[in-house]
């Protein structure tokens, strides 16, 4: 009985003891995922929860540019040996951490087994020690972008109205579906003129997947286009602090909520940090 009463224990040990990680995506540049992220993010941070802002855009990271940090590290330092995690972490709004740059993870390749290990038992620190992990990706489908979604308990596909960002997004599932993604798969249709031009977007997503793929994709919501965000962007300011009683962070908190409530962390035998790295190499 005892023996048994332990056990029990330590699965909820698992469960309780990492951040579930939420990436955003989306295929198509340009489409808001930074935008989204960031304000998820801060708005997650807002409700007590302990939240790192994880900027895995390898060629052109601008999470600290939206938020007006001065981060002047990044994980290539900690790769170096140069910094530590908590050198190369910047506090934002509402105590929200972020790391910037993840373009150093590439170069775990060129080191030691070693060096690896001590370098990923830093990494995976970050989710014993966090409740959410946010993770900004780059546009397009690489290998990178990929290691990240396939190792997210939650991914959060960003689509507009656009036909090349539906059919993107939807590349964007087909690809998890094939790899056997075992997380949830959202969609959030952002600039949309009307509630409704939004929905139909989701809708056709969303059938498409169930017919082609088998694949299960929530609606997260629907984002309309506001001049505010882009006000807010030339502000160097997350919307939903510039302006926190416009439509659109009424919208973007709606969405942090929902996102929180679907976002439970599964518990897995490898840290989301170590399955990024073992699906580069
Ligand atoms: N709902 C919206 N209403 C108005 N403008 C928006 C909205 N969402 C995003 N934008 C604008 O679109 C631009 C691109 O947004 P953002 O940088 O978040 O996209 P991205 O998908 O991260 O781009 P990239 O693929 O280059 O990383 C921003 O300048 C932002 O102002
Ligand atoms: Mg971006």
């Amino acid at each position: 009985m005892q023996n048994e009463a332990f056990y029990l224990q330590q699965m909820m040990e698992n469960y309780k003891s990492r951040a579930g990680t939420l990436v955003v995506t989306s295929g198509k540049g340009g489409v808001g995922k930074t935008s989204i992220a960031v304000n998820l993010a801060v708005c997650m941070a807002a409700s007590n929860k302990k939240v790192l802002l994880f900027d895995a855009d390898m060629s052109l990271g601008n999470v600290d540019i939206l938020m007006d940090l001065n981060s002047r590290y990044n994980v290539s330092h900690l790769l170096s040996g140069r910094r530590s995690i908590e050198e190369i972490t910047c506090t934002g709004p509402a105590g929200l951490e972020v790391i910037c740059g993840a373009s150093g993870l590439a170069e775990l390749a060129d080191i030691g087994d070693f060096q690896r290990e001590r370098l990923l038992s830093e990494l995976s620190r970050l989710q014993t020690e966090n409740d959410m992990i946010v993770i900004d990706t780059a546009a397009g489908i690489s290998k990178a972008v990929a290691g990240f979604c396939l190792s997210a308990d939650h991914v959060l596909v960003v689509a507009t109205p656009e036909a090349a960002a539906i059919t993107d997004a939807y590349a964007m599932i087909k690809l998890l579906a094939k790899n056997a993604f075992a997380g949830r798969i959202s969609v959030v249709v952002n600039m949309a003129e009307t509630m409704a031009e939004g929905r139909n977007v989701y809708r056709q997503i969303a059938n498409a997947a169930t017919h082609f793929l088998g694949a299960n994709v929530y609606g997260a919501g629907v984002l309309l286009r506001d001049e505010r965000l882009t006000q807010a962007v030339r502000m160097r300011k997350p919307v939903v602090l510039a302006y926190p009683k416009s439509m659109i962070a009424t919208s973007l908190l709606e969405l942090a909520a929902r996102l929180s409530n679907g976002m439970q962390a599964q518990p897995r035998e490898q840290s989301f940090f170590r399955k990024v790295v073992d699906w580069f190499f």
